[in-house]
């Protein structure tokens, strides 16, 4: 949801800021632009439609000299995506220069006082109201650029990371955030400061980071140390971290596309989130964040997991886990509806939220609902220090590694692992499971990486069946119990990246209305695995089978039944039931991407899409 970078040192600040908008792109994508003053003083603003790229095209011969600069890769959402409503925004004195991550709610209403007082308006934006803001204070009260800022933000609602560039003061750039992230890399030897919404761009130069926080803002100046001061004007001493990411683990390297590199990492991303949780000799399971809050969860009167999107169905996967290992009831909700509908939280309910990103702002609104009635927050993150990991009580890091395609994939089946860990550490010290059970489940989970190594072994023949379904218009997934979310999982991902419409459903609720849908023409995906419910499934296909339905199953390795009635059929490793989605995610992925790629379409940058939402 927009990416933001600056830069203040010795170098040329031009390729920093291009290529920290190349890593920042999978945040939107709609247009870019950067700013930045010349050593003659000069405050160079260019902007474009499009990609990173195409602002490059764009700006070739022209001046992008200078060693302090700011720039910006837009998701619009106030103000279509053209060239105007790009950022920078620039003031109407000419001197400052502006960049935004957020949503400023009361921006009308600010917006009407300003054209009151004479100010004049270039753009659709919301962001445009701070620049012309700041600069009528400034401007107006003859206050210093900082004073000018904390005075607009005291006035304005909604949410931002902002950067703002004065012509009049190039040794300096002020950055400040409310519920948008900002992180300031620090290279303190040779004088230079990068700022970014992730460490993603940072980290090639600086492991440490101050990561800025609410209602702060901070002055980065060549000439002074850093000053954090709060809205309140209260000075903060920032806490620097050591940043844990490395280089290749942003790159896409040989592979065509991230989101393939990213299914393919996930036999080692899970053995990295297993890493540390289960002992050497796969007898033992303990996920410290349980361990750490033993009375709090022992004592739980019900679980309620909020999330979106991919998020939410591995929350869905959470509530069989907990509900089937811990005895303790689980709702899953979606973080966008329990904000706003005034839920029943009791003080010993425990709320855990996740979210790939960290930042999603529903999940972060639920999170501080949930807080003010007194529950405990668990989250359940892969973004270290991101808002979420930073706003809950305690939680649990999945560990896969940064996700730069914006569908999520190795994110979906770490959050699993991360729940199949907390339900077996949880029903482990709540007694509701037998030690040999454990066990058992244990050596069955321990198998899973090398089962997904395994399944990656059948990409050509997933992609062979991809490309006979590439003119499909419609899809149906079914699922039942644990493979329910599967369904919705594996629907979710081929429509953002393919634009085909696919819908996700309890395989047993199609004779309550979609059935009517299947004709020759649907394909339907089964996944059609090993469990309780195998035969009813069985019976499921045969409904789609008799209305002349294409099948494509899901099924388990030696099944001979599902094979006979299916059209096509990827079979995946046995495993136990409640680890089938952790292998079922492989083949349903494959097959949304390779459907997309032989559609032309733009996989790791599906239209109108940002991979983290920090607006609601
Ligand atoms: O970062 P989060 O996990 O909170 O993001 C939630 C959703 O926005 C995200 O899962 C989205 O649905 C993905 N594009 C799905 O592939």
């Amino acid at each position: 949801m927009c990416g933001i970078i600056g830069y203040i040192g010795n170098q040329e600040a031009y390729p920093i800021l291009i290529k920290g908008l190349h890593r920042l792109e999978y945040r939107g994508y709609d247009s870019a632009g950067v700013a930045l003053i010349n050593p003659n003083g000069q405050l160079n603003i260019y902007k474009n439609k499009g990609k990173v790229s195409q602002l490059e095209e764009s700006i070739e011969g022209k001046d992008v000299s200078g060693n302090i600069g700011i720039a910006h890769t837009r998701w619009a959402t106030h103000g279509e995506p053209n060239n105007v409503n790009a950022h920078p925004h620039y003031s109407n004195s000419g001197t400052l220069a502006l960049i935004h991550n957020g949503i400023i709610e009361n921006y009308a209403l600010l917006k009407s006082g300003l054209i009151e007082k004479g100010c004049t308006f270039h753009s659709d934006t919301d962001t445009e109201v701070l620049v012309q803001l700041i600069d009528y204070i400034k401007t107006s009260g003859n206050h210093s650029l900082f004073d000018a800022v904390q005075l607009a933000l005291n006035q304005v609602i909604g949410a931002y990371a902002i950067a703002i560039l004065d012509r009049d003061d190039p040794d300096r750039i002020i950055i400040a955030r409310k519920s948008s992230p900002l992180v300031i890399g620090i290279r303190e030897e040779e004088d230079e400061y990068f700022f970014a919404s992730d460490a993603s761009p940072i980290v090639e130069y600086t492991n440490s980071v101050i990561y800025l926080q609410d209602n702060e803002i901070a002055i980065i100046s060549r000439k002074e140390p850093l000053k954090v001061i709060d809205l309140k004007n209260v000075e903060k001493t920032p806490e620097v971290s050591r940043l844990e990411m490395s280089i290749s683990q942003l790159e896409r390297g040989d592979y065509p596309h991230f989101m393939l590199k990213e299914i393919f990492e996930q036999p080692k991303t899970i053995a990295d989130c297993m890493k540390g949780r289960i002992n050497t000799e796969g007898t033992n399971v303990v996920l410290s964040g349980i361990i750490d809050n033993k009375a709090r969860f022992l004592s739980a009167r019900r679980i309620i997991i909020v999330a979106c999107g991919t998020s939410w169905h591995s929350a869905l996967i959470g509530e069989h886990l907990i509900e089937n290992l811990c005895r303790i009831p689980v709702e899953v909700e979606y973080a966008s509806e329990f904000r706003y509908r005034d839920p029943i939280i009791y003080p010993d309910d425990i709320v855990i939220a996740i979210s790939q990103s960290g930042e999603t702002a529903d999940t972060l609104a639920a999170i501080e609902l949930s807080k003010q009635k007194g529950a405990f927050i668990y989250g359940i993150c892969n973004v270290v220090g991101s808002s979420i990991a930073r706003a809950t009580d305690s939680g649990s890091y999945i560990h896969v590694g940064p996700e730069i395609g914006v569908a999520s994939t190795k994110a979906f089946t770490g959050q699993v692992t991360v729940l199949a860990m907390l339900a077996m550490t949880l029903a482990k010290e709540k007694g509701t499971i037998k030690p040999n059970e454990l066990t058992t489940m244990i050596k069955a989970f321990k198998k899973i990486p090398e089962q997904m190594e395994l399944l990656l072994s059948a990409n050509s023949q997933i992609q062979e069946t991809a490309k006979i379904f590439t003119y499909a218009r419609n899809f149906i997934y079914l699922g039942r119990g644990y493979s329910y979310p599967s369904a919705l999982e594996g629907a979710l991902k081929l429509k953002e990246i393919s634009y085909i419409h696919a819908e996700g459903y309890p395989a047993a609720e199609m004779k309550h209305g979609p059935i009517a849908l299947i004709d020759s023409e649907m394909p339907v995906i089964v996944i059609a695995t090993n469990t309780k419910l195998y035969e009813k499934v069985l019976n499921n296909i045969q409904e789609v089978k008799a209305r002349s339905g294409r099948v494509i199953a899901v099924v388990t390795e030696g099944d001979e039944d599902v094979r006979k009635l299916a059209d096509y059929y990827i079979a995946i490793p046995k495993t136990m039931e409640c680890f089938g989605p952790l292998l079922a995610a492989i083949p349903l992925q494959l097959l949304a991407y390779h459907i997309a790629v032989y559609k032309g379409k733009d996989v790791d940058q599906p239209r109108h899409l940002a991979k983290s939402v920090t607006v609601e």
